[in-house]
């Protein structure tokens, strides 16, 4: 028995095309984008523009050049805020966000931004007219997840960047957890600012991400550095990319997440969501019946990525993952998974919870074995 159910903190395995482009980079390739002007130059940086144009064609992002290569979401996340926000500003953001947000958001705060977080229910959905109602003449940005790492819960994106484009702020998107995993379209959704993790959904190497950024939005750069070329002014170019990729980037990684973003494009979204879903709705039943086991997050399955967190009363959650991962090898996260916010929101603060993520890659077999491993350690 074993089963890697860990999938919303980084996807694994990863397709057999990702291995063998990090592969082939690392062997036969070799060079920076835009860094040298030789052969092995040329092909890093054909990679790099490849990624960035299946990266634009999978978001339906209005422009390829917008993609900005990160290390992670985290990073996407810091730069879309501390490049936008001001002293004196407002921003509005959600309860149930992940440290990846808050913290950052925290730390503005804490120099002058007014954050306002907009309370979810205990099962971590919003009604966007609460979004509406915390806007302000100073609000410049409305800034949340997609979906919960903790609740799984979706967020009517569509309906917040809708009114966000009606009042002419801008939208900030944490597609953590949805990017891959749940249709998105940037231009239909008025996304625009789009944080991505490239090791999540896209099933790209640790160490990618990106940012997206629609054009006509003028980011101030939180790293200098090296771009490559337009070296003589003492500045960062203006234009995207090179604006917000200053320094060696993971070429390797990018060669690996374009082989990632093009398996997406092959399954189709549709697909992947249609098994990760069945796999959660399996697994919400087989846990259904043990005693004194709560699941939370929202009833609905068309509301939910797939995660289940759950407690169980007389239950320690990392005490359960421990002994699910020693003595079965079942990979599961518990505690608070980086989001105290979503867990104060769920009431599960003080205990934390017990998360399975499955992913593109699990079995029916393997999401019943684990029910049951629970289930005979309870
Ligand atoms: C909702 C959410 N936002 C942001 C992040 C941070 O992603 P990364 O690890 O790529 O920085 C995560 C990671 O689990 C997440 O679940």
């Amino acid at each position: 028995m074993s089963a890697y159910l860990d999938n919303a903190a980084t996807s694994w395995p990863k397709p057999e095309t990702v291995y063998q482009a990090v592969e082939h980079f690392m062997r036969e390739v070799g060079g920076t984008p835009g860094r040298g002007g030789h052969r092995r130059e040329e092909e890093a940086a054909h990679i790099a523009d490849q990624a960035r144009a299946v990266i634009a064609e999978l978001f339906h992002a209005p422009d390829p050049n917008g993609v900005a290569f990160t290390l992670n979401a985290t990073q996407a996340i810091n730069m879309a805020l501390k490049g936008l926000l001001q002293p004196g500003d407002h921003v509005i953001t959600s309860s149930i966000e992940h440290n990846a947000m808050w913290r950052p958001l925290k730390a503005l705060d804490r120099r002058g931004v007014a954050v306002a977080a907009v309370r979810c229910a205990p099962d971590g959905t919003l009604d966007p007219a609460e979004v509406e109602a915390a806007i302000r003449p100073e609000t410049r940005l409305i800034a949340m997840l997609h979906a919960s790492n903790v609740l799984g819960t979706i967020l009517p994106v569509t309906e917040i960047g809708a009114l966000s484009r009606r009042r002419g702020i801008p939208f900030l998107v944490d597609a953590a957890q949805t990017a891959g995993a749940y249709p998105m379209d940037m231009q239909a959704m008025n996304i625009d600012l789009l944080a991505f993790p490239g090791h999540k959904g896209l099933f790209g190497p640790p160490g990618t991400g990106g940012l997206i950024v629609r054009p006509g939005i003028v980011l101030e750069t939180w790293i200098e550095g090296g771009s490559g070329t337009e070296s003589e002014p003492e500045t960062m170019p203006e234009a995207l990319p090179l604006r917000l990729e200053a320094g060696t980037q993971n070429a390797a990684g990018v060669a690996g997440l374009l082989a990632g973003v093009r398996f997406v494009l092959e399954q189709g979204v549709e697909k992947i969501r249609h098994h990760e879903m069945t796999l959660t709705a399996l697994l919400i039943d087989s846990l259904r019946g043990a005693p004194g086991l709560k699941i939370l997050g929202p009833a609905g399955l068309s509301q939910r990525t797939a995660v289940v967190s759950v407690i169980i009363e007389g239950f320690v959650p990392d005490q359960l993952a421990a002994v699910l991962d020693q003595v079965f090898d079942i990979a599961t996260r518990a505690g608070l998974h980086c989001a105290p916010q979503a867990h104060h929101t769920a009431g599960t603060l003080e205990s934390g919870a017990l998360r399975f993520s499955p992913g593109y890659f699990n079995t029916a077999d393997e999401i019943r074995e684990a029910a049951e491993a629970l289930a005979s350690v309870l």
